[in-house]
Parts: C-alpha cells; sequence; structure tokens
C-alpha cells in the first residue's frame, strides 16, 4: 500500500469533513435571503444532499478504519466568511440572487476539485466502496453547480432532478 497517498487521502478526507459541515451551518443564510423561488428551491436540496454527504464521508472513514475527524478548512471557512460579506453588502440589492449564486458557485467548485481528487485516489488504492459513495457526491456537486448556473439566468427546473 501507499502509505503517503493513504495519508494525503485521509488528510483531504478531514478537509472535506469540516467543509460540509460548515456548508450545512451557512446554507440556511444563503435560504433565508434567495429571493427567486427556484434558486430557494435548488438551495433546499443542496442542503439535504449536503447532510447525505456528510453520512457518506463518515462510511468512507469507516471502511478505510480512519477516525472521523475534521481538519479545520481554511478555504471553505474563507469562502463562507467573504459569501457573508457579500450578502450584507447586497442585502435589499436585486442583485442580491446573483450574489447568492456566484458565492455558491465557488463553493461548488472547490468541493468538485477535492472530492474529484478523492475519487481518483479512492480508485488508485483500491477502495472500490469509499470510490462509490465519493462519486455520488461529486456527482451531486456537479449538479448543484448546474442548477446554480441555471438559477443565474433564471432557467432552473427543478423537476427535471427528481
Ligand atoms: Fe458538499
Ligand atoms: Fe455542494
Amino acid at each position: 500500500m501507499n502509505t503517503e497517498l493513504h495519508k494525503l487521502f485521509v488528510d483531504q478526507l478531514r478537509d472535506m469533513y469540516d467543509a460540509e459541515l460548515r456548508i450545512v451551518e451557512a446554507l440556511p443564510k444563503k435560504i433565508e435571503k434567495a429571493q427567486s423561488s427556484d434558486l430557494k428551491a435548488g438551495l433546499e436540496q443542496h442542503l439535504g444532499e449536503t447532510k447525505t454527504q456528510i453520512k457518506r464521508l463518515d462510511e468512507v472513514f469507516e471502511l478505510i478504519n480512519e477516525k472521523q475527524t475534521r481538519n479545520t478548512c481554511q478555504a471553505t471557512k474563507g469562502l463562507i466568511k467573504e459569501a457573508e460579506e457579500l450578502l450584507s453588502e447586497f442585502e435589499g440589492s436585486s442583485a442580491i440572487d446573483a450574489a447568492i449564486v456566484c458565492a455558491g458557485q465557488k463553493i461548488e467548485h472547490y468541493e468538485i476539485a477535492t472530492y474529484g481528487c478523492l475519487c481518483t485516489w479512492a480508485k488508485q488504492m483500491g477502495h472500490d466502496k469509499a470510490y462509490v459513495l465519493l462519486h455520488e457526491s461529486l456527482e451531486e456537486e456537479k449538479a448543484a453547480d448546474e442548477t446554480l448556473s441555471r438559477a443565474a439566468i433564471g432557467e432552473v427546473n427543478l423537476a427535471a432532478h427528481h
């Protein structure tokens, strides 16, 4: 077994675990501030998915016999702080939804990058069950990013996701 790659895998799982826990805390504020009902619904759906993603990470830790601990994800912490600043700056503005979409997409792209690497490494190390779980989360993040892109131009069709 490649112990250095395993160490990196666990390190990034713990980073993602912290990130998802922070996102669950931050999403309700965005939902509350969103004006369009489509954007609100898209964010609500992703809040539910994020809770599932945390459970998947729990399962992955169990599968590889590693402790479920969080390592502070400075990137997500910073992205959330910036989002909060942006949202208060655009409170009451007609551009508030655009600001929410932009802040949200920055986070989705970060998550896509990390889950993408985690998937690659899980596959390389033969953690097949972990790969399946991480890949499900990766696909959800990509779909969430697309939903936000469509919300930005007012074309969300949530029915298509069910
Ligand atoms: Fe997530
Ligand atoms: Fe996400």
